[in-house]
């Protein structure tokens, strides 16, 4: 049976490294956040687990709104990874989900992601321009900039730049 839970730390770091190598056989991974993951203490990452067998990795870092009035602060998923042998089967959602989850508890404003169009609409996720929020990176394609919207109370006319903290 597949299981989420939250990471813990030393034990599961190499487990997340082989998913986002398998994952991502290119690149090996999103590197630029295991930098990040050192240095901010508001990650919330999760693992998806298959007999003891680590499959799937979700993490969430922490990201602002620059806005005319001040920064709003909110999270940025980060990383989303399934091994190959269990992608389609549902564990990209289940890790997604239970992060929001998490977030909403927290009563985070917003989440960020650079990805998939096609694949985070269904958890809510609109492109930046129809939330008036822009990419810290221009050359990110419009519709590949999404956001979501968790206390509109917290976001009403928030607009601006949206960054990963800590990520140039
Ligand atoms: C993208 C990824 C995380 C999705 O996780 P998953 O467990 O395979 O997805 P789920 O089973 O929860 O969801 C399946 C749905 O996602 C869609 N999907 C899977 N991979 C996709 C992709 N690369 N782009 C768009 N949609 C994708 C499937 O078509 C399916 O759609 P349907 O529900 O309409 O049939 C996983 O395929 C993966 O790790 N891919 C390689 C790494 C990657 O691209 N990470 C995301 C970076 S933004």
């Amino acid at each position: 049976m597949i299981t989420v839970r939250q990471e813990q730390n030393e034990q599961d770091l190499p487990g997340i490294r082989g998913v986002n190598r398998e994952a991502f056989p290119d690149t090996g991974g999103a590197k630029v956040f295991y930098q990040i993951r050192q240095a901010a203490t508001e990650i919330v990452s999760l693992v998806a687990v298959d007999d003891d067998n680590l499959i799937g990795h979700v993490l969430f870092c922490p990201a602002t709104i620059a806005t005319e009035s001040g920064e709003v602060c909110g999270m940025g998923l980060g990383e989303l990874a399934v091994v190959p042998k269990f992608q389609r089967q549902g564990v990209g959602t289940m890790l997604t989900n239970a992060g929001l989850d998490i977030l909403r508890e927290r009563n985070c404003p917003f989440v960020i992601v650079v990805g998939h169009a096609t694949y985070y609409p269904r958890f809510g996720f609109r492109p930046g321009s129809q939330l008036e929020l822009a990419c810290q990176w221009e050359s990110i394609p419009d519709k590949s900039f999404m956001a979501l919207i968790l206390n509109q109370d917290a976001m009403g006319g928030v607009t601006g730049v949206a960054r990963f903290v800590g990520i140039p």
